[in-house]
């Protein structure tokens, strides 16, 4: 009870400051991620210890190692973040932590050290939506970003359309019916024989090749906003079989590039129209993919072309991290919403 009443005081002293310190943990995935954020927009130090290099061995994330994973690295990593921004626990404002969507168990490593810090310090505790998260790592990177703004977030579990309102107001226009994009990457990445995550290397090595050397068909969805990757990856599945069959394995670089092309269309195609519908002259890139290279020109130039601004986050802050978990929490606290010690992970959270 004390708790309560003594974080409720401190967050509405803190909101009606507009400044705070924002100790931010993120653990909805496979990375295991601690951030020190000022008032929303910068960013005091940020580490993450990753564990792509265990998960790999088995082709994707297996949820029991991750959770395990978490737990080791929570305390070091929370030491690491707070000593690179020089501070000390006691100078923390407030403590922010991913509720969701995500792992259950992986969210709840998080959920519950963070639930524990802000208990024994006596500091408001702050949820925050993992997608909200890649939004506002654009707040990071652009001081001049405001909304409104049409964002597409593009991750291994997420192809969304958002609207921002305002801070902390969004609107999802859309989203996909099947995979991500990041998830299409990923397996055809794998059949290809790249190894997990294979987005990025997808990306490196399609930069060599020719992007008309393979057709893939375009994604027909009837949602004006909405997204399906499951065709173009059961294509380039095929293709590389039926290929492999006939004993003329694809050319990498030329598969890579042309299947690039294939998604970054897809998912400009109904971004651009979301912006242009709206009357909105802002359209900001986040999530994993939004590190890819062919979809960041591709953006600034088509967009450009409709005097639409573009946005994105250096690739650093595209893959998970909790900098961008900070920055979501300044503007939940800001306008007084702060979670209970009741909080709860939820794996379907939606925005
Ligand atoms: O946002 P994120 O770190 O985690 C999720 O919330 O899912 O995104 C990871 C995803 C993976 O699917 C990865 O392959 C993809 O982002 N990714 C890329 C690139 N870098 C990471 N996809 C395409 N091109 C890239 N350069
Ligand atoms: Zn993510």
């Amino acid at each position: 009870m004390r708790y309560a009443e003594t974080a409720r005081q401190k967050a509405s002293a803190l909101a009606e400051s507009g400044r705070a310190v924002i100790l931010a943990i993120e653990t909805s995935c496979d990375e295991t991620a601690a951030a020190v954020v000022a008032d929303g927009r910068r960013v005091l130090s940020s580490e993450i210890a990753s564990q792509i290099d265990l998960h790999k061995l088995y082709g994707g994330v297996v949820p029991e190692i991750a959770s395990r994973e978490h737990v080791i690295a929570l305390n070091p990593i929370v030491e690491l973040a707070l000593k690179n921004a020089g501070m000390a626990m006691e100078d923390l404002d407030a403590v922010a932590v991913t509720c969701g969507p995500g792992l259950v168990g992986a969210l709840l490593t998080g959920v519950a050290w963070a639930k524990a810090f802000a208990y024994g310090l006596e500091k408001p505790l702050i949820a925050v939506n993992h997608i909200e998260g890649h939004v506002c790592a654009n707040y990071l990177a652009a001081p001049d970003l405001e909304p409104p703004f049409i964002c597409l977030v593009a991750s291994g579990g997420h192809s969304h359309i958002a609207l921002a309102r305002a801070y902390g107001a969004y609107e999802i226009l859309g989203g996909t019916c099947d995979d991500a994009a990041g998830e299409a990457f990923d397996k055809v990445g794998r059949v290809l024989g790249l190894s997990y995550p294979g987005g990025a290397t997808l990306d490196a090595l399609a930069e060599s090749g020719d992007e008309n050397a393979y057709a893939f068909p375009r994604p027909r969805v009837e949602h004006r906003y909405g997204y399906s990757f499951s065709g173009l990856k059961t294509a380039a599945i095929n293709l590389i079989n039926q290929q492999a069959q006939k004993g003329q394995p694809v050319n990498t670089a030329d598969f890579a590039a042309s299947f690039r092309r294939a998604i970054v269309n897809a998912l400009l195609d109904k971004a651009l129209p979301a912006a242009r519908d709206h009357k909105i002259d802002k359209l900001a890139l986040a999530g994993g993919v939004a590190a890819n290279r062919l979809l960041r020109r591709e953006a600034t130039r088509m967009a450009g072309e409709s005097n639409i601004k573009t946005y994105m986050p250096p690739i650093e802050l595209c893959t998970d991290n909790a900098t961008m978990i900070g920055s979501a929490a300044y503007y939940r606290l800001m306008k007084g919403e702060t979670a209970g010690l009741d909080l709860n992970a939820e794996a379907g959270l939606e925005i």
